[in-house]
């Protein structure tokens, strides 16, 4: 029997993508005038469990009862009808219309000549945008507006088609402080009235600001739905890794060896460098900075794809010229870059492919692949890398965020690579995903690899690191050993408080 307390209630839901399971069994449930947060790390399902809500996915079993009233959601329209509203990550609206326009999509105004009403599109969207005191002049297309105005008119059209359930999918993300202030408190009304909201960060300030309850998602399932009130932020984030916190970072002290990487008056002749750098054999050094900083610049130039104007890169005592990435391959420098997606994956390339790219030279005799030598190589680096997909034939486009990562950095592997520079390798993958990336760097610096990580979680490149180099105005203006990196020395240095403070810190 449903208690007659739930606005919604999701029970056994399960979805799988390809094969792939997104959600096995979850069980979910909304009151009248409640935020429900839904936490837990990348991956973990809370998208999808929302789109099954919205009639954009069909789960493959389980029930969703209205009011107690079990319901078909076969489409985002339908949904519109039962009061479900969802404003998704990726926001909905149409950019080249207007505000006013993308306000009447669906139900335009007719003048009784049967042409469109402008003055009623705009007097109405004038109403709906009042009710929720936006700010947004009507008239502007939607693409002028600011993330955080786009996201109101989305709640001013589901407030106008009298939403019960309104989802929010990590709405803060790209909002600015003002922005999200004002979110929250048409929140706290929009509870006040009766709505039931799902509400979906990984903020945990947010959460503890505005949840009344929190449910927290692992893999595809929930693992548990406690009173804001009765939990602790340390007891929701081990429910999302499954373990405790201090366990996260993987790292065993190496004895560093002999210089591998040498760098000297690296400079792109702009804003970046002049950059002087050494890496040692077995050793991980992090590389921090602001935003802007110019760490990803750094590493791209070291790895040769983009052109230095000046200074020198040496390996193993060699000094590089005419460094382009091919070269840097066949040296044996990787570079995993920041944006796994746009530049190193073949999306719709299996798994088995996208790991022997860089290795093809070597598996590939008068031409042709030999595809039992890449079929092994592939197996290899899944079976060491625990790789989770369906088979090594499986387009990379389908598996997790992690997933994708870790097959990035399996085709490095197989390289056998001296010295590998990871931009922002744990980005966007969950946290279960992070910690084999920890692993794999850690066992990468043991078996003589020089690691050198870019990272702007400053606790995971502290927590990895045996040195790390601070990055501010293009050059390095720290180089802090394991025991001196603390999150305020970093800070001090990557802010130029440093530097300021008593004539000048020496980095
Ligand atoms: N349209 C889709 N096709 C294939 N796989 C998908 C699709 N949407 C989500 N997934 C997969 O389902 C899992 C859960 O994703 P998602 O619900 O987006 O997680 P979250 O929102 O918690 O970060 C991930 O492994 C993701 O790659
Ligand atoms: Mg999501």
């Amino acid at each position: 029997m449903a208690r007659s307390d739930a606005l919604l209630r999701m029970e056994g839901i399960t979805k799988a993508f390809g094969g792939v399971p997104a959600l096995r069994g979850v069980d979910f449930d909304l009151r009248p005038g409640e935020v429900h947060a839904l936490m837990g790390e990348n991956g973990a399902g809370k998208s999808t469990l929302m789109k099954v809500l919205a009639g954009v996915h069909q789960p493959d079993a389980g029930t969703i009862r209205l009011d107690g009233e079990a319901v078909t959601i076969t489409s985002p329209r339908r949904a519109t009808d039962l009061g479900v509203a969802i404003i998704h990550q990726e926001l909905n609206t149409v950019p080249d219309l207007t505000v006013a326009e993308n306000l009447a999509l669906g139900a335009e105004p007719r003048t009784r000549f049967g042409s469109l009403d402008r003055r009623r599109v705009l007097d109405d969207a004038s109403t709906k945008l009042e009710r929720i005191r936006a700010s947004v002049d009507p008239r502007l297309p939607m693409r002028r507006l600011s993330v955080g105005q786009q996201q109101m008119v989305e709640i001013a059209r589901a407030l106008a088609e009298d939403a019960r359930i309104l989802v929010l999918d990590e709405p803060t993300a790209a909002l600015s402080s003002s922005e999200a202030r004002q979110l929250f408190a048409l929140i706290d009304e929009m509870r006040a009235s009766g709505i039931g909201l799902v509400y979906i960060s990984h903020r945990m300030e947010e959460v503890w600001e505005l949840a009344d309850r929190v449910t927290v998602f692992r893999d595809g399932r929930s693992v548990g739905t406690s009173l804001r009130a009765e939990l602790s932020p340390e007891q929701v984030v081990n429910r999302m890794i499954g373990r405790d916190v201090e366990d996260l970072y993987v790292r065993t002290d190496h004895a560093p060896g002999e210089v591998v990487l040498s760098v000297e008056g690296l400079t792109d002749g702009a804003g970046i460098g002049p950059v002087d750098l050494e890496l040692r054999a077995g050793e991980v050094v992090g590389m921090v900075g602001l935003v802007g900083a110019g760490r990803t610049e750094i590493a791209r130039m070291i790895f040769g794809a983009d052109p230095a104007r000046g200074g020198s890169v040496t390996l193993d005592g060699r000094r590089l010229d005419g460094r382009s990435p091919s070269s840097s391959v066949r040296d044996g420098i990787g570079l995993l870059p920041e944006s796994r997606k746009e530049q190193a994956l073949f999306p719709a390339m299996s798994v088995r492919d996208n790991i022997v790219a860089s290795t093809l030279d070597r598996l590939t005799r008068l031409g042709v692949l030999r595809n039992r030598a890449a079929a092994d190589v592939a197996r290899t680096q899944m079976d060491a890398l625990s790789v989770r997909s369906t088979s090594a034939a499986q387009e990379v486009q389908h598996l997790s965020g992690g997933n994708q990562q870790k097959v990035v950095l399996g085709r490095w592997l197989a390289v056998g690579p001296r010295v590998l520079i990871l931009d922002e390798p744990t980005r966007g993958v969950d946290i279960g995903a992070k910690q084999e990336i920890y692993r794999i760097i850690n066992e990468q610096a043991g078996a003589g690899t020089a690691v050198l990580v870019v990272s702007s979680d400053l606790p995971e490149a502290l927590g990895i690191s045996d040195r790390v180099l601070v990055v501010r105005g293009g050059r390095i203006v720290a180089d802090l050993d394991r025991s001196e990196a603390t999150e305020e020395a970093v800070m001090l240095h990557a802010t130029g408080v440093a530097a300021t403070k008593d004539g000048g810190t020496q980095g």
